[in-house]
């Protein structure tokens, strides 16, 4: 039982990891343990958002990734969805200009052209308000699902050596990464996913080959930023190889 609180001071600012990855995960069960809708869940989840931003640009991490919604999330009943899609809407209304003011840069990551119109008409509205922004990359993984974006990337590779432009030659490994919709950023140094699942439920499944794992159960509207503070810490313990010795 770690009982040991971690504060922003304990990290290790000559050891980041680059780029954090989460699973948003344990929404449905917070708001089951208080009675309430599924929807609350969410809703409380979406409003910790903001906070692990600021905290995670705070602490000097550049690559942030949150897991909203997967490809698998469409067999939810429609009005969870919908609720999910409001709640995207009210995200960007309510925090687009705190996004602005410290610096984030928004990226999606997966299919978003098949979200209602509404969610897609205010993507586009904060990827262009924060298009210039360089201090932090905030990613959100919507209609995302890893191997979909390992198929969809074959697909483009393909492509563009039917057209002449690539060598079957030359494909490797880097050659896939260009592919994703993660394209020039690094792989994800550190994936956290709170609520006592133990496993990646699809998510960055090329991206995460070298990645660091850290699980709490504690329900993702009940993270917080020394939660955070808690998963870089213990990363930071870890003795990375890489296959070496
Ligand atoms: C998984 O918890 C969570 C989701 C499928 C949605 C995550 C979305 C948000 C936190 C809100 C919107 C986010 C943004 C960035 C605007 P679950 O419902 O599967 O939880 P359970 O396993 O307890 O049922």
């Amino acid at each position: 039982m770690i009982t040991e609180k971690i504060n922003k001071s304990d990290i290790d600012i000559t050891k980041l990891p680059k780029h954090v990855a989460i699973i948003m995960d344990g929404n449905g069960r917070w708001a089951k343990k208080r009675g309430l809708p599924r929807h609350f869940g969410h809703q409380e989840g979406m409003n910790r958002v903001i906070d692990i931003v600021e905290a995670t640009k705070d602490i000097g991490i550049k690559y942030l990734t949150l897991y909203a919604f997967s490809t698998e999330n469409w067999k939810r009943p429609k009005v969870e969805i919908d609720a999910l899609m409001n709640l995207l809407v009210l995200f960007i209304r309510r925090e687009l200009q705190r996004l602005v003011t410290n610096g984030v840069k928004l990226n999606i990551l997966g299919d978003w052209s098949v979200l209602p119109d509404l969610p897609q008409k205010e993507i586009n509205r904060a990827i262009e308000a924060t298009k210039d922004n360089s201090d932090m990359v905030l990613n959100i993984a919507l209609n995302y699902g890893g191997r979909q974006e390992i198929s969809r990337a074959v697909k483009l590779i393909l492509e563009d050596h039917l057209r002449g432009n690539i060598d079957v030659d030359v494909i490797g490994e880097d050659t896939i990464s260009q592919y994703l919709y993660t394209n020039g950023q690094p792989d994800p140094d550190l994936i956290i996913r709170p609520s006592g699942e133990l496993r990646l439920s699809n998510f960055l499944t090329y991206q995460s080959a070298y990645s660091e794992f850290w699980f709490s159960d504690i329900l993702w509207p009940d993270f917080d930023k020394t939660q955070l503070y808690r998963a870089i810490f213990d990363y930071q313990k870890r003795d990375r190889r890489f296959g070496g010795i």
